[in-house]
């Protein structure tokens, strides 16, 4: 894309994403850390000392919601996220560019075939960490994952609201960030999508604080974002080094994590 005739507004809620506007439309990029820059075919808008790769609004639902709503509040610098049905990795790699070389992605997918993908990607950032595991047993994974700032859910699922809820209560700090990601088709049929996402804000409500929903159209149909801010007043569990055996777990099935480097077991979660 040329730069000439282009608007870069100052990057809006990140230093780490660059948005061009240009013709009347709005181009996002994040600040990439894989090298080379591109990691799976994206263009790439180079600045001096700076790489930013596309974030494609009709590839990433976060893409299009940061469209949507520019004052969005994103993922920082240095923030640890959790994040639920990361697939190949498309979207969780962009949050990893958004976390930058201190922060972290601890990317869950429980489908095998898509994770091979996400290893890969993993393999090009150090800070996106693959975990094999159901969202829906945070369990298995609770002692790989230290306190989070940010809870990123697109997992598509009827009982999404409970996953959020269960997930939360294991990782999230108090204050932390939740971004679900609804697809209205796969509520079920049995009620309107209405009253079903009036159900879901009131059950997330009682442990979040909601933004009004968010349509992710016309990038991605029936799809809607829910934001919100935890309520919680306690720190979510004791911090992951105070259990021994984490490391042990680390390394057995069915969890696995992409070796790359020795879990970092850092100090409380950063805001
Ligand atoms: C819509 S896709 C995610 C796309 C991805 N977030 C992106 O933007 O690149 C939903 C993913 O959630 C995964 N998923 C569904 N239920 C899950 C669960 N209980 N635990 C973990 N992953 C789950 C699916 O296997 C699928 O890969």
């Amino acid at each position: 894309m040329s730069r000439r005739g282009s608007n870069e507004a100052s990057p809006s809620g990140s230093p780490r994403l660059l948005r061009v506007e240009e013709e009347g439309k709005t181009h996002l990029f994040t600040e990439t850390l894989a090298r080379p820059p591109s990691l799976y075919g994206e263009r790439v808008q180079e600045r001096p000392g700076r790489s930013f790769r596309f974030f494609d609004p009709f590839r990433s639902k976060l893409a299009a919601a940061l469209i949507r709503d520019p004052r969005l509040p994103l993922p920082a610098p240095g923030a640890r996220w959790l994040y639920l049905g990361a697939a190949g990795g498309t979207t969780a790699s962009h949050v990893a560019d958004l976390v930058g070389p201190t922060g972290e992605v601890y990317a869950v997918e429980k489908s095998p075939r898509p994770t091979i993908r996400l290893l890969s990607l993993s393999a090009r950032m150090t800070n996106l960490l693959p975990l094999l595991a159901d969202a829906r047993r945070p369990t298995e994974y609770r002692s790989l994952v230290p306190p989070v700032d940010g809870l990123y859910l697109d997992i598509a699922q009827p009982d999404q609201s409970r996953i959020a809820i269960d997930n939360a209560r294991a990782f999230l700090r108090p204050g932390g960030l939740l971004l679900l990601f609804l697809k209205t088709a796969s509520l079920g049929r049995d009620r309107s999508t209405e009253t079903q996402v009036r159900a879901i804000e009131k059950e997330l409500g009682r442990e979040f604080r909601l933004e009004p929903p968010l349509s992710l159209a016309p990038f991605h149909r029936a799809h809607l974002l829910l934001t919100g801010r935890s309520v919680a007043v306690a720190s979510p569990r004791p911090r992951v080094e105070q259990r021994p055996a984490a490391r042990r777990i680390l390394r057995s099935p069915p969890i696995v994590r992409a070796a790359k480097r020795p879990l970092r077991h850092r100090g409380g979660p950063r805001s």
